[in-house]
C-alpha cells in the first residue's frame, strides 16, 4: 500500500508545516497543528456511486430538482422528527452530541430499529462497543429488527467498504470519536481524525444519498471533539440534555440546514429506551393535587415551544448561624438575587431561613422570565400559604423590585389557559399592548404580584 503523505495544517492560519510542532512558525499560534491527509484520496467509487456522482453533476432546472422534503425520512419518534425539522433527509450527515451516559446510542439504535422496521436499510457502525453489547441493548429497546445491520469496526476503510456493500439508506456511526483513519498517526479521537473521519463519511452522504447521524461525545468544555470541528461539516448538530440521574432528556438542534434551531424534543428514559411523553407541556407539573405551599407554575419557553413548569420551594428555619441555600434546575445566584430582592422590597425576610429550590421533572431553567415564579414559590413557602391553583407565573424580577413583562408572554398565555390556567400574572412588557388579553394580570412590581398570587 503506498505510503499517504500527511501534513500538519495550523487551524489558525493554514500554514503547513511537515512535522507537528507545540507552535505554528508561521502565525505563532500554540496548539493549532492539526495532523491532514495531504491529498485526500478521491472517494472508493462502486458503480452506483459514480451515477450518483454523474447524476449530482449534470445540469438541471431548479424546477427538476427533488426536494429534499419530500423525501424525509421520519424517525417514527415525534419528539425526534420535531427537532429534526420533520425528519432525515436522505444526504445529509448529522451529529447527536451529549455527555457520556445521557442516552445517544439508546436513541439511535431506537431510531435505527424503526427506520429498519419501515423497510430501509440501516447499518449502525459501533466503535465503541462490540456487536453483542449493541444487541443486548437492542434487546431491551425492542431494537432487533430485520434490515437492521452491525458493524463493529474503529477503522475508517472498513466503515466506508460496511455502509457501501450494505447499500445503507441510514447509517449511525457511534462514535465518530472511537473511529480513525490509518492514514493518520494521531490516535482516534484526536481533532485531525475526527475532522477527516466527519469529512469523508460526508462525502459518502453528498454522494450517495445515505443520511449518516454521528454520535459525539461532548468534552468538558461543553464542545465536540475540538473546538467547531465537527459544527462546520455537519448539516445539524442535535444535543441530548438532562440531568443524568433524571429521567427526562431534551433534544435541542444547536444547527440545524433544515429545520429550525428553535424547537426542542422532550424524551423520558424508561426501561425500555427512549419514551415520548404525553403531554410535555404538562410534563413538568408535578400533581393536578390540590397546590401546596411553595409551590409556583411558570410557563417556560423553550426555544419557541411553551412548557408549564412547576418551581418548588422550601424555606425552613435554619439551624445554624448561616443559612444554606441550595438550587437544583435554576441559577443559584439568581435565588440569591431573589431572597434579597423579596426582603428589601416584599417584607419576605429569608434570612434566617435555609432555602432550597427545585425545578420539577429535571429541567433547567435559564431564563429571566421564571424569576417571579421562584419569587412566588419562595413567598408561598414562607407564609405556608399555596398559591391560586388557576395562576402562573412570568416575569422578570429587577434589583429595584420592579417587574418586566415575559418575552412573548401572548405565546405563553394561550399556552396557559390550553392547560385550564386562568390567571397569567406577569409585569408591563415594553411594547404597547400589555395586558390586552383577558386572564393576563399586569403587576409593576413584585409587591403587586404576590398579591395576586397569593392574594395578600
Ligand atoms: P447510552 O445510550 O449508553 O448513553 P451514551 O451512548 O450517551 O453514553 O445510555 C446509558 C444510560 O441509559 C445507562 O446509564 C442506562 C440507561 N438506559 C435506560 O435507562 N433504559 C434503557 O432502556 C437503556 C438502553 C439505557
Ligand atoms: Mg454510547
Amino acid at each position: 500500500m503506498p505510503a499517504v503523505k500527511t501534513t500538519f495544517v495550523c487551524q489558525q492560519c493554514g500554514a503547513a508545516a511537515p512535522k507537528w510542532a507545540g507552535q505554528c512558525a508561521t502565525c505563532g499560534a500554540w496548539n493549532t497543528l492539526v495532523e491532514t491527509l495531504a491529498a485526500p484520496r478521491a472517494i472508493a467509487r462502486t458503480p452506483s456511486a459514480a451515477r450518483a456522482v454523474a447524476g449530482m453533476a449534470a445540469i438541471s432546472p431548479i424546477s427538476a430538482v427533488e426536494s429534499a422534503e419530500a423525501a424525509r425520512l421520519s424517525s417514527g419518534i415525534g419528539e425526534v422528527d420535531r427537532v429534526l425539522g420533520g425528519g432525515f433527509v436522505p444526504g445529509s450527515i448529522l451529529l447527536f452530541g451529549g455527555d457520556p451516559g445521557i442516552g445517544k446510542s439508546t436513541l439511535l439504535l431506537q431510531v435505527a430499529a424503526r427506520l429498519a422496521r419501515d423497510g430501509r436499510r440501516v447499518l449502525y457502525v459501533t466503535g465503541e462497543e462490540s456487536a453483542a453489547q449493541v444487541r443486548g441493548r437492542g434487546e431491551r429497546v425492542g431494537g432487533v429488527v430485520e434490515g437492521l445491520s452491525l458493524a463493529a469496526t474503529s477503522d475508517l476503510a472498513t466503515t466506508l467498504t460496511a455502509i457501501d456493500a450494505a447499500e445503507a439508506d441510514v447509517v449511525v456511526v457511534d462514535s465518530v470519536q472511537t473511529i480513525g483513519s490509518a492514514d493518520l498517526s494521531g490516535p482516534a479521537g484526536s481533532v485531525g481524525q475526527v475532522r477527516e473521519v466527519a469529512a469523508r463519511l460526508a462525502e459518502v452522504a453528498k454522494q450517495t444519498g445515505t443520511c449518516v447521524a454521528l454520535v459525539g461525545h461532548v468534552t468538558k468544555e461543553g464542545t465536540v471533539a475540538g473546538p467547531r470541528t465537527l459544527e462546520h461539516l455537519v448539516d445539524a448538530v442535535i444535543y441530548i440534555e438532562g440531568e443524568r440521574l433524571g429521567s427526562t432528556r431534551l433534544l435541542r438542534a444547536a444547527k440545524n440546514r433544515f429545520g429550525s434551531t428553535d424547537e426542542v424534543g422532550v424524551l423520558e428514559m424508561r426501561g425500555d429506551g427512549l419514551a415520548e411523553v404525553a403531554d410535555a407541556s404538562r410534563f413538568f407539573i408535578e400533581s393536578d393535587e390540590a397546590p401546596s405551599a411553595g409551590a409556583a407554575v411558570t410557563i417556560a419557553l423553550e426555544g419557541t415551544r411553551p412548557l408549564a413548569v412547576e418551581i418548588q420551594a422550601l424555606c425552613a428555619p435554619s439551624a445554624f448561624g448561616s443559612p444554606r441555600r441550595a438550587t437544583t434546575g435554576i441559577d443559584t445566584n439568581r435565588v440569591l438575587m431573589l431572597i434579597a430582592v423579596l426582603a428589601r422590597h416584599a417584607g419576605v425576610n429569608l434570612a434566617s431561613h435555609d432555602v432550597y429550590v427545585n425545578v420539577a421533572g429535571g429541567l433547567r431553567i435559564d431564563e429571566p422570565a421564571a424569576d417571579l415564579a421562584v419569587a412566588a414559590a419562595l413567598a408561598s413557602s414562607l407564609r405556608e400559604r399555596p398559591i391560586d391553583a388557576a395562576t402562573v407565573l412570568a416575569g422578570e424580577v429587577a434589583l429595584s423590585g420592579r417587574l418586566r413583562g415575559a418575552v412573548r408572554a401572548d405565546r405563553r398565555w394561550l399556552e396557559a389557559s390550553r392547560l385550564g390556567y386562568r390567571q397569567l400574572v406577569t409585569g408591563p412588557s415594553r411594547g404597547s399592548g400589555s395586558g390586552s388579553a383577558r386572564g393576563i394580570v399586569v403587576a409593576r412590581d413584585i409587591r403587586a404580584a404576590l398579591g395576586s398570587a397569593l392574594g395578600d
